[in-house]
């Protein structure tokens, strides 16, 4: 049976468009700021290992399960899962699973737009010349500043949720296109300044093994699905966008005629070199100025300015790179509002810009509980053999990154690979019978869902109970 339906709220000028955009979506803070700081908090090498297998064994098969039933069902997840599920024959319970993203969403866009606001208020510490000829020690007191204080924090988290409300009520067609095609390549060659900049400090090498170059003795003292794989897992879900439903929106504008494995594999690529290259660039600065890897959410706020304080032009350059990084999370916050919004339009029938406004407020309000957590309502606990300082937002980020969205994952792979029809995918993927589409579907048949369901039934404790570590 093949489907011709076309979406409501529009379609991408072109595939390029739609690439753009999911690499827009993909790209962000999760590449620059979280990848950077869970592999200082996980040790190195180990992890970015793991990280990778991930990537390209889990997260690709999953994005392309994702874009394949967004296409197929033209509207927000929730609609689109509901009616995919109808046309298949299954309960219409699915729909619930697009409920999960939406809350997933929210939650994350939540503490997302906090620190989406360091960054804006770094453009002005760098752009004032606050770090010229920093040291560790002074600069670090300038973030804790920072974060310390709830009423700074709020006026940054609340103009950030603003601009992200102002790009998604204009339909993130418009606008987006542009500042995608040249703001990307632009962080792109900035960052490759900064691995330049890298290689001119004297602890290039020990950064680079440490990225690189798994420390097996470290390993052994650590429950590798706990305190490796799951954090890994996470991290490969939270920056490819994928497991609540952003990708499958940006699908749901996608022409019949692209390529969704194409499309995929590209959007993956520039996701991961963009993470790998913001590892080469900070941690030659960790070591070299003696910083702290495992210093948590505020690693690459404390370690980049000493740099720019240190190099050429480091003021225009620290600027730029603060600006661009704004960038990068606006066209990612966008993608986390987007299935919610879409959802308000067709349910609730509200134009775009009131349901937009709705749903920014309800993050914006989550938001409150991220500024609170990193002063007043501070604590801290271990999780995964790390200690974490940030109460409620650590807590946001772990139920999101390692809880909801692999769940969401997990239920999208059994979804399309176990209950939808084999030709459902088949004319949707557009790969005919061939290898591509076997690997493709042995991926989200057996592959995603062992690593996850390993993950999820050691988190609960039964490998302890079988004996093992
Ligand atoms: N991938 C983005 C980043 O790396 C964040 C993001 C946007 C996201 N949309 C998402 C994460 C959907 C999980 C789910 O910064």
């Amino acid at each position: 049976m093949s489907v011709k339906r076309s979406s409501i709220h529009g379609q991408w000028s072109s595939r390029w468009a739609f690439i753009l955009a999911a690499t827009g979506s993909a790209v962000g803070l999760g590449n620059i700021w979280r990848f950077p700081y869970l592999t200082g908090e996980n040790g190195g090498g180990a992890f970015v290992l793991v990280y990778l297998l991930c990537v390209v064994l889990v997260g690709i098969p999953i994005m392309m399960a994702e874009i394949l039933l967004g296409r197929r069902g033209r509207q927000s997840p929730i609609n689109t899962i509901r009616t995919i599920a109808a046309e298949e024959g299954l309960s219409r319970h699915w729909h619930l699973l697009g409920w999960m993203g939406v809350i997933a969403g929210f939650i994350i866009l939540s503490y997302y737009s906090v620190i989406a606001g360091w960054t804006l208020a770094y453009i002005f510490r760098t752009g004032t010349g606050l770090f010229v000829d920093a040291d560790a020690v002074y600069s670090k007191q300038i973030f804790t500043e920072l974060i310390s204080d709830p009423e700074k924090l709020l006026a940054w988290h609340t103009i950030f949720i603003l601009m992200t409300i102002v790009i998604v009520s204009r339909g993130v067609k418009s606008g987006l296109e542009q500042a995608v095609k040249f703001l990307m390549p632009a962080l792109f060659i900035l960052l490759l300044v900064m691995v330049g900049y890298a290689m001119s400090t004297e602890k290039f090498m020990e950064g680079i093994t440490y990225l690189f170059v798994p420390d097996f003795e470290r390993l052994a003292e650590k429950n590798f699905f706990a305190d490796i794989f799951l954090p890994a897992l996470g991290q490969a879900f939270f920056s490819l966008s994928i497991g609540m439903g952003a990708i499958m929106i940006y699908g749901s504008y996608l022409s019949q005629k692209s390529s969704i494995t194409f499309n995929c594999f590209t959007i993956a690529i520039a996701d991961t070199t963009v993470a790998i290259l913001a590892g080469i660039a900070i941690f030659p600065i960790v070591f070299t100025y003696g910083l702290e890897p495992a210093g948590g959410p505020g690693l690459i706020f404390v370690s980049l300015p000493i740099a720019f304080g240190q190099m050429p032009f480091g003021t225009f350059f620290g600027t730029l790179f603060f600006i661009l990084l704004m960038f990068a999370a606006w066209t990612s916050a966008i993608s986390l509002l987007e299935p919610a919004v879409t959802w308000l339009v067709e349910n609730r029938n509200m134009t775009r810009v009131k349901a937009t406004a709705l749903a920014g407020l309800i993050a914006w309000s989550l938001g409150l509980v991220t500024v609170l957590s990193f002063n007043h309502w501070a604590f801290s606990f271990t999780f995964a053999g790390v200690m974490k300082e940030n109460g409620l937002f650590d807590i946001f980020d772990i139920l999101t990154s390692n809880i909801l969205l692999p769940l969401g994952g997990l239920l999208l792979a059994i979804f399309t690979s176990w209950l939808m029809s084999k030709s459902s995918t088949v004319e949707e993927l557009g790969l005919g019978d061939s290898r591509a589409y076997h690997a493709w579907r042995f991926a989200v048949r057996y592959i995603a869902p062992f690593g996850v369901i390993m993950i999820f039934l050691n988190a609960i404790g039964f490998f302890k109970l079988l004996g093992f570590n």
